[in-house]
């Protein structure tokens, strides 16, 4: 079978086409045919993890070095990327009751990755669900990651219909997926994003825009109930003036100063900080799928690409400015 692999961290063009042998599920797992998978940040950054240094990482400094050990310190220990995927049940092992041959599923792979690759088993009990019917394999396959991070990461941000909700970093997998689900909550959503991907968070329902690259929304006057910052380029001390006088500003992503912010701001009675985190799970992946098929969800993509081109999908996504998801299919 054909696989994305790479063998050594570095650019977009460390990554080849692979000769592989097609996995047989063992009990217990199912042999998925990959239709389609997504380019996304994690793709992005286990690509080029050796060389990240300790202030591109978007963690605390101090996880740097056992995420090292984890990924490979010199070398990648998993060669082929995909955290997300879309594709067909083609066999089960013995005992697997959940799916059967010819079943549409998608799935949510997290840092185990694998989904660069024409076939790939996996446990019956991960992170799968039934693929939404009515989206196709290219556009399913970009849901999952960000469908079930922003489920979760919102839940602990307890937006209520009317609220005023600014999202950072709304054009991305995450982003895309919050900001629908904020209007789906009854929200009032700024989307904040770069030029190019203006029309598309327009798109995808944002009541308000602002372009990083040409305003500081700290700047214009507004304020927000809530504040969501995939990212965690925001700083609280600059977004104090645009939080409610109850405002929470919500980082998905924050290093040690985030947390202790958290700390002493759990402490009052004003403007929250919040450090959240969510893990992957099957039951918020079916929500996904809920939300896909009843139409609150949609997806948008911005480019398909075929594996020879992986190396074309990672630099899209890599320069930002995204219009939509980057989809690899096989
Ligand atoms: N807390 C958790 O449980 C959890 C779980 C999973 C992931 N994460 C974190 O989530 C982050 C990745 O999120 P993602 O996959 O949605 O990323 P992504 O797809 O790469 O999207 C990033 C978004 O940020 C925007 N952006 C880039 N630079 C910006 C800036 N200076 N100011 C404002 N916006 C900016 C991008 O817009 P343009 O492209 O237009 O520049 C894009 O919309 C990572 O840091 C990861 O560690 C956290």
């Amino acid at each position: 079978m054909k696989a994305i692999a790479y063998s050594e961290y570095g650019p977009p063009e460390v990554l080849h086409i692979r000769e592989m042998e097609k996995p047989s599920p063992k009990d217990g797992e199912i042999l998925i045919r990959v239709h389609a998978t997504s380019v996304n940040f994690g793709d992005i950054t286990a690509r080029n993890f050796g060389n990240i240094s300790s202030s591109q990482f978007n963690m605390p400094g101090f996880l740097l070095f056992p995420a090292r050990l984890s990924f490979g310190l010199r070398k990648p220990k998993r060669q082929v990327l995909g955290s997300e995927l879309s594709g067909v049940v083609e066999a089960v092992g013995k005992d697997v009751k959940k799916f059967k041959p010819g079943a549409e599923i998608f799935a949510l792979l997290g840092m185990e990755m694998g989904a660069y690759a024409e076939y790939l088993c996996l446990p019956e009990n991960k992170v799968i669900a039934l693929k939404p019917s009515n989206l196709s394999h290219a556009e399913a396959a970009a849901l999952p990651y960000g469908g079930a991070m922003a489920i979760g990461l919102l839940r602990k941000a307890n937006i209520q219909p009317g609220q005023k909700v600014l999202i950072i970093g709304a054009s991305g997998s995450i982003g895309a997926v919050a900001l629908q689900l904020a209007k789906y909550y009854g929200a009032e959503v700024t989307a904040v994003c770069s030029t190019p991907g203006m029309d598309y968070v327009r798109t995808l329902g944002a009541d308000h825009v602002i372009d990083y690259t040409r305003e500081d929304f700290t700047q214009n006057g507004r304020q927000y109930d809530l504040i969501f910052d995939v990212l965690g380029r925001s700083s609280f001390n600059r977004c104090k003036s645009s939080l409610t006088p109850k405002g929470r500003l919500v980082y998905v992503s924050f290093k040690m100063k985030q947390l202790l912010q958290m700390g002493w701001t759990a402490l009052s009675r004003g403007r929250k900080v919040i450090c959240a985190m969510t893990v992957e799970n099957t039951a918020d992946l079916e929500q996904v799928r809920s939300l896909a098929e009843t139409g609150k969800l949609k997806v948008i993509l911005d480019q398909t690409f075929p594996p020879e081109q992986a190396a074309a999908a990672h630099r899209l996504v890599e320069n930002g400015g995204r219009k939509g998801s980057v989809v690899i299919t096989f």
